[in-house]
């Protein structure tokens, strides 16, 4: 499993690269200093180095010979990447080193002296959800500061026409980062609809099957200067654990151990919200272990200037007038159905109740990782963020009924909760059969889901 996929054994001293006198600008001299996880090495002007080898092969005291290399990039006779191939790094990226002489976005300055990137074991995969904050999504990418071998963005699109602008804008903006920092680090996936945050997260493992590990964040938050340092010896020197909770699920790592004991996230879960909290009963019942953040670890979320989260806009796209109750309605699915998948008195997120389910749906022949995609309860949850559905005409329909005609050979009902399925209607119409549910709102994304939820 992971551990054989992971190159180098990097212990817990890093060791701190010393600073040539030789390296006189100002900006080099307090900007890069270069830290390298695995190897003493000193910091000298001239010659070239071939660190590749170092990288993958854990020769000691290896020289860098970064001063010349830098100033002859900062003085533009030496591209991006001709300076990674110069620092040994052929199969991965620091993107922050493309901002490291531009302004810095607010709340990520670097203090006096810190290095604008660090040298390290490259992360394997970087990955984010997007939907319409192009700027914020080139906040994060450039708020990477440690090697990355590959930064997946999955691009979803909310409906209407102002979304499919959206999704141009967003397009455009990611070309201009692979275009800066190299296409072969992105793996871009226009999903051509929502597939929420589950099915997101999960695209992100499916089009990296193979990581021993995936660092997910969203796309609202970014990394302050240095915080992924000792990421990577972290995590190496903690084989055990199975998943990280380095800010709860807004910056979170999901190891290969993770996906084989406990699953990716459940897509019935839809758009947001309640997604965590069933993965957190999973990993509560699997018993894997479950770490926090190091301590060098911290991250900013939101604009810090309205003060909000705003990885959507919601002054652009169709679909987002009424946000707020959208919001409400598609969430109440998603605790209901978290609620019947476990039997669940209250829908308390992550909580071991009496009375509980210990397999999905009280089926003895799911294990945890199991849940079936649902088609209907997505297409209700779809109707929640049909523009042309009104925000104020919501159909109650009885969870309890609903759920006693669908489901799998196994699936236990649920007696647990009092609340209502709610879909919205267009206008004053009154729809009664699930076929017209799924007619009347939402049709293209009933399908819009990870390869994990193709049957
Ligand atoms: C840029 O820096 C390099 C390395 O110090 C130097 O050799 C080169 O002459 C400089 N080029 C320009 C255009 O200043
Ligand atoms: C669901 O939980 C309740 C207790 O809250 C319990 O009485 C009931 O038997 C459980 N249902 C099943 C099918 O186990």
């Amino acid at each position: 499993m992971s551990a054989a996929r992971r190159s180098g054994s990097a212990g817990h001293n890093p060791g701190v690269l010393k600073q040539s006198s030789l390296l006189f600008l100002p900006v080099i001299m307090t900007g890069v200093v270069v830290y390298f996880s695995i190897w003493d090495a000193a910091f000298i002007v001239g010659g070239a180095p071939d660190l590749s080898e170092t990288v993958s092969g854990g020769k000691t005291s290896q020289p860098l010979y970064v001063g010349a290399t830098l100033e002859a990039w900062r003085n533009g006779s030496l591209s991006g990447r001709q300076l990674h191939a110069e620092l040994g790094l052929k199969d991965a990226v620091i993107p922050a080193i493309y901002n490291c002489f531009s302004e810095r976005y607010p709340l990520l300055d670097r203090s006096e002296g810190q290095p604008c990137f660090y040298l390290r074991t490259p992360i394997p995969v970087i990955g984010t959800n997007t939907v319409n904050n192009p700027a914020m999504l080139r906040r994060l990418v450039l708020s990477i500061d440690v090697p990355v071998q590959v930064i997946v963005i999955v691009v979803n699109t909310i409906p209407g026409e102002a979304g499919k602008q959206d999704e141009l804008d967003m397009l455009a903006a990611i070309d201009e980062l692979q275009e800066l920092i190299g296409r072969s680090f992105f793996k871009v996936v226009r999903s051509g609809c929502n597939r929420g945050c589950a099915g997101g997260w999960n695209t992100i493992v499916h089009s990296t099957l193979d990581s021993p590990w995936w660092l997910i964040i969203n796309d609202d938050a970014a990394f302050v200067p240095g915080a992924l340092r000792t990421l990577y010896d972290y995590v190496s020197s903690n084989p055990n654990v199975a998943f990280y909770k380095l800010t709860a699920y807004q910056v979170f790592i999901i190891t290969q151990r993770a996906v084989a004991e406990v699953g990716v996230f459940d897509e019935n879960i839809w758009p947001a919200y309640v997604e965590d909290c069933d993965y957190d009963l999973r990993l509560k019942l699997s018993g894997v272990m479950v770490a926090s953040r190091p301590p060098e670890f911290s991250n900013i979320h939101g604009d810090p200037e309205s003060g909000s989260s705003s990885s959507l806009i919601d002054t652009r796209g169709g679909g987002h007038s009424g946000y707020g109750q959208r919001s409400k309605c598609s969430h109440s699915n998603n605790r209901i159905y978290y609620q019947k998948k476990w039997n669940l008195s209250v829908p308390g997120c992550g909580r071991q109740l009496e009375g509980m389910f210990q397999t999905p749906h009280g089926n003895p022949s799911r294990n945890l990782d199991s849940w079936t995609f649902d088609e209907e309860v997505r297409a209700r949850s779809e109707s929640c963020w049909e523009p042309s559905n009104r925000v104020d005409n919501w159909l109650r329909e009885d969870a309890a009924s609903y759920y006693a005609q669908v489901s799998v050979p196994g699936d236990q009902p649920a007696s647990n909760w009092g609340q209502n399925l709610i879909r919205l209607q267009p206008e004053e119409s009154e729809l009664d059969t699930i076929s017209e549910v799924q007619s009347s709102g939402g049709k293209d994304d009933a399908h819009c889901v990870s390869p994990f939820a193709e049957i």
